[in-house]
């Protein structure tokens, strides 16, 4: 069945096939702007770090014309020039044969040039390709595709949205503490779909800690929706139903958040006023989740708002990484962005129990995929498909909305866009 979102169910063996994932390489990950950084993790002239676009190494730098990506790849024979995670440099030395490589990604010297080569071997046009780059409120994205849409057409409706999250405090947001990054099993679509929108699984499959009260108490009843862009961009959010209790759960410094609410856009302030949690995927791989301390149970001290963002990067079929980036208002104190990274990492890092509950359940997809009986059956996102309800969000802004937090909407709307890939429909 076809929704007005897309299909209801997807063949196992997307989730299973190598051959499905080399297509995906070159259809959803070369293809598409995908995240790599955020400008903040370089600041400085010279700073860089190294990260995969897709099935690619690349190098994110700031060099003297701004911040760049590079393949992360001589063009003599292929050898990576930079082995280091991050630093600060202004060339890379290929460790094999010793062609030196500008951070910009000329090409700047090779060793015995002329005596070995004569006098018309060239260096222009022997650097670093370069990928495409755009970027959005400290966001690096890139392409290798020079034919593709802008960063904003991409986009399209979803960035009213992206608006709302990380434009909002005057001075922007910064990464705060570095990148941690793991491997973990499963295909990297399973936790792209989560983290789209699957209210359905928080009381199964994150039970135990509601039980406990780690979460401590919720404020109030809540109530969600999902909203979802034809790109494939989607987010869930969860509200308190009653506005009184409390007026507002931002949770940032109180100076701070006076100075973002003046100047915020109304409705983008009524998208985030009440919201319990927001979380999302950038289409295809860039997640995020942003929630605010209105829990108060015995555990919830020192709870503070916090704003976490990933990165899936296929390893094959069955693995793929996650980069974890915490986000912090950079005019907040320091005391306030160490709280706030504390938190998140305890909720929501990699070690977290939250974590632990989803990374889990990832793993025991992988496992059931099976060869014969396993790969025949699909997987099904019927969930929410021609149900009416009755929620209305306080606020109003773009994109397809589904006034419902159980709803497979989202996911169908993943599907739809990533089968129009693979299939070369657009
Ligand atoms: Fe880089 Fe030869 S492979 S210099
Ligand atoms: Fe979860």
């Amino acid at each position: 069945m076809t929704t007005i979102d897309g299909p209801t169910e997807i063949p196992r063996t997307y989730y299973r096939d190598g051959r499905v994932l080399d297509e995906e390489l070159h259809r959803v990950f070369g293809a598409n702007w995908i995240f790599v950084g955020h400008e903040s993790e370089v600041p400085a002239p010279g700073d860089y770090v190294t990260r995969r676009l897709g099935g690619d190494p690349v190098i994110l730098a700031r060099a003297e014309e701004g911040v760049q990506v590079m393949l992360n790849s001589c063009t003599h024979r292929g050898t990576q020039v930079c082995k280091a995670s991050y630093g600060n440099t202004t060339t890379f030395r290929c460790g094999y044969h010793g062609w030196v490589f500008g951070n910009d990604g000329t090409l700047r010297g090779v060793p015995g040039r002329r005596a070995l080569y004569g006098p018309d071997f060239d260096l222009a046009g022997r650097g670093l390709r370069r990928a495409r780059v755009q970027t959005l409120h400290g966001f690096v994205f890139a392409t290798w595709r020079d034919d593709g849409p802008s960063l904003e057409d991409y986009l399209g409706d979803f960035r009213w949205y992206l608006d709302a999250l990380f434009d909002f405090f005057p001075g922007g947001m910064e990464v705060h503490a570095g990148v941690h990054r793991v491997d973990v099993r499963g295909n990297w679509k399973i936790h792209a779909e989560n983290f789209s929108g699957d209210g359905y699984h928080l009381r199964v499959a994150h039970r135990t800690m509601f039980e406990l009260g780690v979460m401590g108490t919720q404020a109030g009843a809540v109530e969600g929706f999902a909203v979802n862009e034809p790109h494939g961009h989607a987010l869930r959010s969860q509200y308190l139903i009653d506005a009184q209790v409390p007026d507002s759960v931002f949770g940032y410094e109180e100076d701070l958040l006076e100075a973002a609410l003046k100047r915020a856009d109304p409705q983008h302030r009524k998208f985030r006023e009440r919201a319990t949690v927001i979380h999302g995927l950038v289409f295809p791989n860039l997640l995020f989740i942003t929630t605010a301390p209105v829990s108060y149970g015995d555990d919830a001290q020192g709870q503070t708002a916090f704003t976490q963002i990933r990165a899936l990067t296929p390893i094959d079929q069955h693995t793929h990484e996650v980069a974890y980036w915490n986000l912090v208002p950079r005019d907040a104190s320091d005391t306030w962005k160490s709280r706030s990274y504390l938190f998140a990492t305890r909720q929501h890092g990699a070690s977290s129990f939250f974590e632990a509950d989803d990374l889990e359940n990832f793993r025991r997809i992988d496992a059931a995929l099976g060869t014969v009986a396993g790969a025949q059956a699909p997987y099904t996102y019927e969930l929410g498909a021609g149900v009416s309800t009755r929620y209305t969000p306080p606020w109003q802004g773009p994109g397809r909305l589904v006034p419902q937090d159980f709803t497979e909407a989202n996911q169908r709307n993943f599907v739809s866009r990533y089968l129009d890939l693979m299939e070369g429909t657009r």
